[in-house]
């Protein structure tokens, strides 16, 4: 059975659209029933609307809680019955009532070799100047399922990229994001099935 897919984004939306395209491509066995996010105007809910996905916005300022918003977003996403929910650059920590809505069901990708460089904090340029700081000779991406911890669901699939000399934190996030959009679907195909 074709599997329902959901994507949450906050930002441009590169990841969200190779899921989408692949899933319109038959790649995958799947297909996007919506792009949320929580920010008007972010370049991802476009880049759903060229491709025909339906689109939805809430933004997450003006709710008293934490716990409201992501309540207010559960209820956004049940009628379109997703199996799973693919977060890209989704920009919000997930409370535990929304996680264990969709235990299991939530996929995340994270711009480092997890468990390395993550957790609370480590986002965006965080991640890269981290691994820069650190020195080490290789970075990468991960996909992986979401718990109630900060990047420590299990891991569904992950690929590396040399750091190289002279590498700055704009550099290296350019070549993992390179990675990304493939790992990410590969992920996901590794959950649906696909041609
Ligand atoms: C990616 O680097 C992803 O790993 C991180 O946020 C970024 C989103 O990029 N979680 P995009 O919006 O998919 O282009």
């Amino acid at each position: 059975m074709r599997k329902r897919i959901a994507l949450l984004a906050s930002g441009g939306g590169s990841n969200a659209e190779a899921l989408m395209q692949a899933m319109r491509a038959g790649e995958i066995d799947a297909e996007p029933v919506l792009l949320f996010s929580n920010v008007a105007g972010a370049g991802a809910l476009e880049k759903a609307a060229r491709q025909g996905v339906p689109t939805a916005v809430l933004p997450h300022q003006g709710f008293a809680s934490r716990e409201a918003f992501d309540a207010a977003v559960l209820g956004l996403l049940a009628p379109y019955r997703a199996d799973y929910l693919c977060l890209a650059g989704y920009l919000r920590i997930l409370t535990p009532g929304f996680v264990q809505a969709y235990a299991g069901r939530i996929l995340n990708i994270h711009p480092s070799l997890l468990p390395d460089f993550g957790g609370p904090g480590m986002h965006g340029h965080h991640v890269h100047q981290a691994v820069l700081a650190a020195g080490v000779a290789a970075s990468g991406a991960s996909v992986h399922l979401v718990d109630a911890g900060v990047d420590t669901g299990s891991i569904v699939l992950q690929q590396s990229v040399p750091v190289l000399p002279g590498d700055s934190p704009a550099s290296l996030a350019a070549r993992v994001l390179g990675i990304e959009h493939q790992v990410y679907v590969a992920a996901l195909k590794k959950l649906c099935g696909g041609a």
